[in-house]
């Protein structure tokens, strides 16, 4: 009996690192008995996006990767994170009770000033007193996140466990849940996050991902010849690391291992078996996703239907919070 919750910025589309590292998991979360909660984080976009029509195609595009991956609306609430202007309330009484210097040390906040030292907005700054309204709002149990997301999440937990102890008991604190698999791109780092154009696009024909792989997919770089032995393990930046997470079963994915060490297999045909075991993976979803193309008048209703789910929850927990915190609504 869980409440999960997990949001994400509409920064650019979903690619296979956010499609295997984070929506599976969400997936798995839909069981009788838990309550899920994604979101699209459309406040925390605006931090780092200034480009209007891309914020709005982007929230939808993600929706439709969201609900072709298996994001059931009946079972999991999907919402924009606008839709609860509530959560920009718990926001502000949150921030009365975080202190500035915390956020300013913040990894994740650090890290954009470097990226954008012109463009170090307020919203920046409060950056996760947002993310703990997100999250305190609906009172999540579990918030599955990526590493980088779990000094943000420990910050949402100590506001929680700060406002208990000074207003009394309202808010949940949350287990974290940093177990997100992290998915090498194809330069090695991580899938999307690197400057380099490293990422594999969900929706991309699977001859063109396979292109990629083959083209720009970083192996074993002391690996000169295919009668060199390989090192999978250590060595092997952008495939090797893919086989452990799409390759079927244990045997098959020690078979590659094996055949790269004794150098009997070459890394192009190595490539060309992951983009197989790829392949099986996003087939399905490609086509369930071509069927929601033209379908932007439901994913406008499954936003709205979501919003009012999600609202309802949020609203209660921002009655108890006015209601401690001594604001009246005249
Ligand atoms: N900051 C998260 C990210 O960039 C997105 C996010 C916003 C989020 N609010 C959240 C994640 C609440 C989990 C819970 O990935
Ligand atoms: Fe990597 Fe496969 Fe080449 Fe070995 S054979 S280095 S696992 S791509």
């Amino acid at each position: 009996m869980e409440t999960v919750l997990s949001g994400i910025r509409a920064t650019g589309r979903l690619h296979f690192g956010n499609f295997l590292g984070a929506v599976q998991n969400f997936v798995k979360f839909q069981q009788p008995g838990n309550t899920c909660l994604y979101f699209i984080a459309d406040w925390h976009t605006l931090t780092t996006l200034d480009d209007p029509e891309e914020l709005r195609g982007n929230l939808v595009e993600i929706v439709k990767d969201y609900i072709a991956a298996g994001l059931d609306p009946e079972q999991s609430i999907i919402y924009a994170q606008s839709s609860v202007p509530e959560i920009s309330e718990l926001c502000l009484y949150l921030s009365m009770i975080q202190p500035l210097g915390e956020l300013e040390r913040v990894p994740t906040f650090k890290d954009l000033v470097r990226k954008n030292p012109d463009n170090v907005n307020l919203g920046l700054v409060t950056y996760p007193v947002l993310m703990a309204a997100d999250i305190l709002g609906p009172k999540a149990t579990l918030v599955p996140v990526g590493e980088d997301q779990v000094p943000n999440v420990e910050m949402a937990r100590n506001i929680a466990g700060k406002f208990n102890k000074r207003f009394g008991n309202t808010f949940v604190v949350p287990e974290m849940m940093a177990q997100m698999i992290k998915v090498p791109g194809l330069d090695g780092a991580k899938m999307g996050k690197s400057e380099a154009d490293n990422a594999i696009d969900i929706n991309a024909p699977i001859e063109a991902i396979r292109e990629r792989y083959l083209k720009k997919g970083i192996t074993d770089r002391e690996r000169l010849r295919v009668t060199d032995p390989g090192d999978p393990y250590n060595r092997c930046q952008s495939v090797y690391p893919v086989h452990e997470l799409v390759t079927d079963g244990e045997i098959e994915t020690r078979e590659i291992a094996n055949l790269c060490i004794s150098a009997q297999i070459g890394c192009a045909a190595c490539k060309h078996r992951l983009v197989d075991g790829i392949a099986k993976i996003l087939e399905p979803f490609q086509e369930r996703r071509a069927r929601l193309a033209n379908q932007n008048e439901y994913v406008k209703d499954v936003l709205h239907e979501g919003g009012k789910k999600a609202r309802t929850r949020i609203k209660e927990t921002t009655e108890q919070v006015r209601d401690r915190v001594g604001i009246v609504i005249y």
